[in-house]
């Protein structure tokens, strides 16, 4: 949805896939959108948050629990969006995240994860997330969060004491900054 709250053309779309009579074509249905729609559009248009808002607002509370936090900033000026985080950089990894994204369009049009059993779901997927980050070194956090940005002598003490550690303990910023956008989820 969007801020007047109208159903977004993305939201359209899921829900017409969804319908009986489209269910055994929403795969040939999603290639078509694919060649039809010039590639660099698509990847421009699945980084906005408007495209990730519209399965992830009405299945889980991941958009709401974003909104509560520090990156949504007021609503106005996005200090991050949820690609900022989740899509990688550099443009292999990026065709590899957004192929594995297609998975999603598959389970969101089969309906094998839902509002009832998201929460079931969410340690296995915090934790492939973690691992993600854990892999390039938070890359993600490092794109904004690095020079001036990440300047030790302005952050309070706190901070600091934690941060000039990090290389020498090998640890990145996932270690500590887990649950910062969304719900706190413990594992184990
Ligand atoms: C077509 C619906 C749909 C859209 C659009 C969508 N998602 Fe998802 N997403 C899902 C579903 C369903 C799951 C759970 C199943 C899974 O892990 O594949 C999921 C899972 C995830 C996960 C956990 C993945 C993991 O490693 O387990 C992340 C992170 C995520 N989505 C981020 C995003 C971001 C960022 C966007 C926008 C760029 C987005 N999603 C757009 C449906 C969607
Ligand atoms: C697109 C840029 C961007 C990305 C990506 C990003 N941040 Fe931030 N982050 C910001 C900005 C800007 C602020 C200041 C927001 C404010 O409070 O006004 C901030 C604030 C913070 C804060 C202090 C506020 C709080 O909630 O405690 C922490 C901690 C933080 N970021 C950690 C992270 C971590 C960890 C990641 C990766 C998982 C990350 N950030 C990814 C831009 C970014
Ligand atoms: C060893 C644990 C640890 C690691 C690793 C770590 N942080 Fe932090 N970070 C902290 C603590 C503790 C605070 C202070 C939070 C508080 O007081 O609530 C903090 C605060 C912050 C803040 C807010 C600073 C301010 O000016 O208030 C930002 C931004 C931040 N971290 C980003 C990062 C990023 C980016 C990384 C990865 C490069 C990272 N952190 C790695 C423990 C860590
Ligand atoms: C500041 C970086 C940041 C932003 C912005 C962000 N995420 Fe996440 N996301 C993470 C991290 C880190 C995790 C791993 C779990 C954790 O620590 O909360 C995660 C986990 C997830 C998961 C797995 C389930 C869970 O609760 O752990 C999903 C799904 C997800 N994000 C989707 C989204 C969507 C959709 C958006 C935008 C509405 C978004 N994220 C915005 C950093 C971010």
């Amino acid at each position: 949805m969007n801020k007047k709250g109208e159903n977004t053309r993305w939201q359209r779309l899921w829900s017409w896939l969804k319908r009986p009579l489209a269910l055994g074509i929403p795969i040939g249905m999603f290639l078509l959108v694919l060649v039809g729609t010039s590639f660099q559009a698509m990847m421009v248009v699945s980084n906005q948050n408007e495209f990730c808002f519209s399965c992830h607002l009405t299945m889980d509370t991941i958009v709401q629990e974003y909104q509560a936090s520090s990156h949504f900033g007021d609503g106005e000026n996005i200090p991050a969006t949820c690609s900022d985080c989740h899509v990688p950089h550099p443009f292999i990894d990026k065709m590899i995240v957004k192929t594995i994204a297609l998975k999603d369009v598959y389970h969101m049009i089969a309906g094998t994860i839902t509002k009832e059993n998201f929460e079931e779901h969410r340690p296995a997927m915090a934790e492939s997330v973690w691992k993600a980050f854990k892999k390039n070194d938070s890359a993600n956090c490092r794109h904004c969060h690095q020079g001036e940005n990440f300047d030790l002598a302005k952050q309070p003490q706190r901070a600091r004491l934690n941060h000039e550690k990090i290389e020498a303990r090998g640890e990145t910023c996932i270690d500590c900054h887990q649950g910062l956008t969304h719900k706190r989820i413990v594992v184990r």
